[in-house]
């Protein structure tokens, strides 16, 4: 074993029920695009099922083909643009499709399922016209499935553009209610879930919170979230370095006093970025230890002092618990300047997943 990601699939269960309760009653659709947000698109698929949710969200047509080809029989949302030949398989998986112009309704077949989007302020897929956005739900007859929109500040407690865009579909969306009672009416992603009841409407559909991870960037505890991902890897070598003696590519570490670096074979290959060189901590024996040096594409070395007993074989864990310590996936965004989603998108198949 070189790299491992452990999945608590147990987690994400219960963080799916957790976000069932904040749901209070709406139905809960798991996004679990790109592979389960690192976590394993299967794993994650059957752990929501566990957890109360009804429904699967993906970007891609070949996601919802793999879901179905792996035997999951959930109601599937394909959520991203389709061309004309990722629909057909869309559409041969079973899945249902979002639409917001009036040639891909009218490219879709009598008993395909449709959610009309408005784009109320992400400015990304959906229409922001709310007559045409009105007059392809009136087109889309029976092959009509829901109503939806997307937040784009829902997880900036301070921002009040969500209330902006809510008041927007809300303003759309209440007189189709009435006409169209059969359509699920859905917007809010985990942090709306969490932040507003009024964006609950019949279905809520979290990604970020099902794996543990807050959704604000913080503390998933805080948010009654468990993390479900621990990454982790082995000691494979451990040696001497004298003062002057450097690690890794460009000698980014130079040792400034006599320690002992431990090797580990994760790197930038694994997902492990590039930027965490001289800028991460490694969990060994229940220790928090510094990477050191320029993270390789295979391994790291994590400076480990002469007063620790680690040995080659030991346990090290890069995201997760190991004794009385815990590194967030959040931890290490902040690290990256990036957020928790894309610390876990970016383990590569080589991470086993387990
Ligand atoms: C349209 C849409 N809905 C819901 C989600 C889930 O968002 P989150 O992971 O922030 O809960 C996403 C993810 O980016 C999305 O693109």
């Amino acid at each position: 074993m070189r790299a491992l990601a452990r999945i608590d699939a147990g987690a994400i269960a219960r963080n799916t029920a957790r976000m069932a309760r904040a749901a209070d009653g709406a139905a809960v659709c798991a996004v679990v695009k790109s592979d389960g947000y690192g976590h394993g698109a299967l794993t994650a698929a059957r752990a929501v099922h566990d957890g109360g949710a009804t429904w699967l969200a993906v970007a891609a047509a070949a996601e919802a083909r793999m879901l179905r080809d792996a035997g999951i029989d959930a109601r599937v949302l394909v959520m991203g643009a389709l061309d004309p030949e990722e629909l057909a398989v869309a559409l041969e998986a079973g899945a249902d499709v979002v639409a917001w112009t009036s040639e891909f309704l009218e490219a879709l077949p009598g008993d395909a399922r449709v959610h009309v989007k408005l784009d109320s302020g992400m400015g990304r897929l959906g229409t922001r016209d709310p007559e045409l956005a009105t007059q392809l739900v009136e087109a889309a007859g029976d092959r009509l499935a829901g109503l939806m929109t997307h937040f784009a500040t829902a997880d900036e407690l301070q921002d009040t553009f969500m209330d902006e865009q809510l008041r927007r579909f809300v303003a759309w969306v209440t007189p189709l209610r009435e006409r169209f009672p059969d359509a699920v009416v859905h917007a809010a992603n985990s942090a709306a879930t969490l932040r507003d009841p009024a964006t609950h409407f019949d279905m809520v559909r979290p990604g970020i919170a099902l794996y543990g991870m807050d959704p604000f960037g913080e503390d998933p505890f805080a948010r009654e979230l468990e993390p479900a991902l621990t990454l982790l890897t082995k000691v494979l070598a451990v040696k001497d370095v004298a003062p002057g003696e450097s690690a890794g590519y460009g000698r980014r570490f130079v040792a400034p006093a006599a320690t002992r670096l431990a090797t580990l074979p994760i790197g930038y290959g694994d997902g492990w970025r590039r930027a965490l060189t001289n800028n991460a901590d490694v969990l060994i024996g229940g220790r928090r230890f510094p990477l050191v040096g320029t993270v390789s594409m295979d391994n790291i070395t994590v400076d480990v002092g002469l007063e620790s007993a680690v040995a080659v074989g030991d346990e090290a864990v890069l995201i997760g618990a190991q004794g009385p310590e815990r590194i967030l996936a959040e931890e290490v965004a902040k690290r990256l300047d990036t957020i928790n989603y894309e610390v876990s998108c970016a383990l590569t198949p080589r991470v086993v997943r387990a």
